[in-house]
Formats: structure tokens, sequence, C-alpha cells
């Protein structure tokens, strides 16, 4: 869907996506505790978007572990440069796999997961962690779900 989007579904997907900043301001506002915020965090989302799965793995020596989520279990521990994760946090970059079948060295969590969007978050520059979502749709995620992500991180990132 993502290479195709018509008009009309970017401006609603845009349109949740300025929602959700603000419902995100007003939920993470005087919370101090980094756990707190980002299980609402990804809870906010999953529910704005139903989402096969929303959630963080967080930097742990060299490794990340799994954090607040929303959705079926999953992998607890993935290794730096290991899958759409690690390989997210070992290149600091946004990754977008449109078909996770597709993508070499894919950690399939469930069955379910047709595509995947994974962006690191930081404090001060260093890389806390990266915000993981699954879809069960082929190229789920566009430009707008990038740039509409990376500005509820930016919220996030002020309250950890
Ligand atoms: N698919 C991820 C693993 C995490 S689950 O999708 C929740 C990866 O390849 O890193």
């Amino acid at each position: 869907m993502a290479e195709h989007e018509t008009d009309s579904i970017k401006s609603d997907k845009e349109a949740i996506y300025d929602t959700l900043a603000s419902q995100m301001e007003a939920l993470l506002d005087g919370e101090t505790d980094a756990i707190a915020n980002m299980g609402n965090f990804c809870a906010a989302i999953h529910d704005a978007f139903d989402f096969h799965w929303t959630g963080f793995y967080l930097v742990n020596k060299d490794e990340l572990v799994l954090g607040p989520f929303q959705g079926p279990v999953a992998c607890t521990r993935i290794t730096r440069g290991k899958g759409v994760c690690g390989t997210s946090w070992e290149t600091n970059s946004v990754l977008n796999v449109p078909d996770v079948e597709a993508f070499p060295g894919h950690i399939a969590c469930s069955p379910y997961s047709r595509s995947e969007l994974v962006l690191p978050f930081r404090k001060e520059k260093e890389v806390l962690g990266v915000l993981d979502i699954d879809s069960s749709e082929l190229a789920a995620f566009s430009e707008v779900d990038i740039a509409g992500m990376q500005k509820l991180l930016t919220i996030l990132e002020s309250h950890l």
C-alpha cells in the first residue's frame, strides 16, 4: 500500500499522527519514569493503527532486550547487528522493510508479521533502543509513517 498510497489515505494518516502527537504530549507530561512513558507511548500507537506488534527493544551492553510492548509475545534478546532491529541499532538508521521475508537475517517472532518499521531513539545522540512496529500487511509503512513516528519519538526522547 505504501507505494500507492492515495492522497486521501495519506492525509488521513497525517491527521492521526497529528492527533497522536497532541495525545502523547499530554500522556507523558509531568512523568519522568522511562518505562511508564514507553508503555503508554506504544499503547497509544498500537491502538491508533491496529498494528500487529508495537514495542521497544532497549540497548543493554551488546544486545537489545525486550522493553514495553503491545501485541503477542516476542523474542527477548537481539544481538547488535542481527535482524531488522539489531541492524537499525548498529547502523543508527530507520529501516522500512516492506517484505520481512526479503530481509536477510530477519528474526521472525510471529508468522503474521509481513512488514516492519524500526526507528532508533536517542538521548544526547546515544542510541537507547529502537521502536519496532510490525504489520500483518505487506508494505504497510510509508514516508508519512516514518515522519510521524520520528515526530512522536522526539516527544518521547524529551521525556526520558
Ligand atoms: N523482526 C524483528 C524481531 C523483533 S519482532 O518483530 C517483535 C527483527 O528482525 O529484528
